[in-house]
């Protein structure tokens, strides 16, 4: 057993430290071995359980933590929020502590309230997972965003990273820059002025309004999805207009470096912040990104949950 995240909260990459994300990201690679296999089931989580709470849609966090669960043997309760007793005035607190009653070992949450998930996690006793709070953080997204660069790559150490796009709402961006210059890279957040973060300041990274600069000479671009959901006004004027000036395609990569990488933490908007060939080069891992996210969350389960075999 590793003692280091053993009963922990996963809630930010800003406060984890280094050897527990080394930790996670070692335990995660160990896992991808379990993924090739014919027989994708270890008995490691035999009698825990996993319950996932999600307030907002998700299409790869909550069912690669599902799988992960269930590769391990643990059983997995998926509760949708709308489908909740919080629908019917139930708070938060109570919510949490109903789970606790329900003997759940552990509680991944996804909800758009940044913060919410600290909160939780003061409130039961059982390790608390954030699956992506607002526009706060995404911790296992930008773990498995440094463990597939770290593959491509080899080391994190002295990499240059530019994060594209809608960087304001972008718990993505947020993990990825406390995760990435943690493990040693640079990283840049190119975008338009109105999408850059309003606190960019406190963040360790350099901004950039022009894209071309912005990608000159990186080792990784990570495109991100325009999250119109969450902006309350127009932020850039038209659709086709943030697409010529801000859109990845081919032409901008020439920008980067030959070899560089392109991850997009998905859903994407093809035609829109990603050009449609873009995803389907060799240089764009996506795929992998997603089967490695099913790995981290293996390790944040047996990590967090201190599992023994
Ligand atoms: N990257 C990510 O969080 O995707 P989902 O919203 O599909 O979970």
């Amino acid at each position: 057993m590793n003692p280091l995240l053993a009963g922990r909260d996963l809630l930010d990459l800003e406060t984890l430290g280094r050897p527990e994300m080394e930790a996670l990201l070692d335990t995660a690679a160990t896992f991808g071995e379990v993924l090739r296999r014919d027989v994708k089931k270890v008995p490691t989580l035999r009698g825990k359980s996993v319950v996932t709470l999600f307030f907002e849609n998700s299409t790869r966090t909550r069912t690669s933590f599902e799988a992960a669960g269930k590769y391990m043997s643990a059983d997995v309760i998926n509760i949708s929020g709308s489908a909740s007793s919080a629908s019917k005035g139930e708070s938060l607190r109570d919510t949490f502590l109903t789970l606790q009653a329900l003997t759940a070992d552990l509680v991944v949450m996804r909800t758009p309230y940044s913060g919410a998930c600290h909160q939780a996690a003061d409130w039961v006793g059982v390790p608390v997972v954030n699956a992506g709070d607002g526009t706060h953080e995404h911790p296992t997204q930008g773990l498995l965003d440094a463990l597939t660069i770290r593959e491509a790559k080899g080391s994190i150490e002295g990499l240059n990273v530019a994060i594209v796009g809608d960087v304001a709402h972008s718990r993505v961006a947020r993990s990825n820059v406390w995760g990435l210059t943690k493990l040693g890279a640079n990283v840049r957040l190119v975008g338009p002025r109105t999408l850059l973060p309003a606190d960019a300041e406190r963040l360790p990274a350099t901004c950039h309004t022009d894209l071309r600069e912005g990608l000159d000479g990186v080792d990784v671009v990570m495109v991100l999805r325009l999250q119109l959901e969450r902006m309350d006004r127009a932020l850039f004027p038209t659709p086709r207009e943030y697409c010529n000036l801000y859109g990845v395609g081919t032409k901008a990569l020439a920008a980067a470096k030959a070899d560089a990488i392109v991850l997009h933490p998905g859903p994407m908007n093809r035609g829109l912040e990603i050009s449609g060939d873009v995803p389907d080069l060799p240089r764009s891992l996506m795929e992998r990104q997603v089967t490695n996210g099913v790995a981290v969350r293996m390790a944040t389960l047996y990590l967090l949950l201190g599992a023994e075999g």
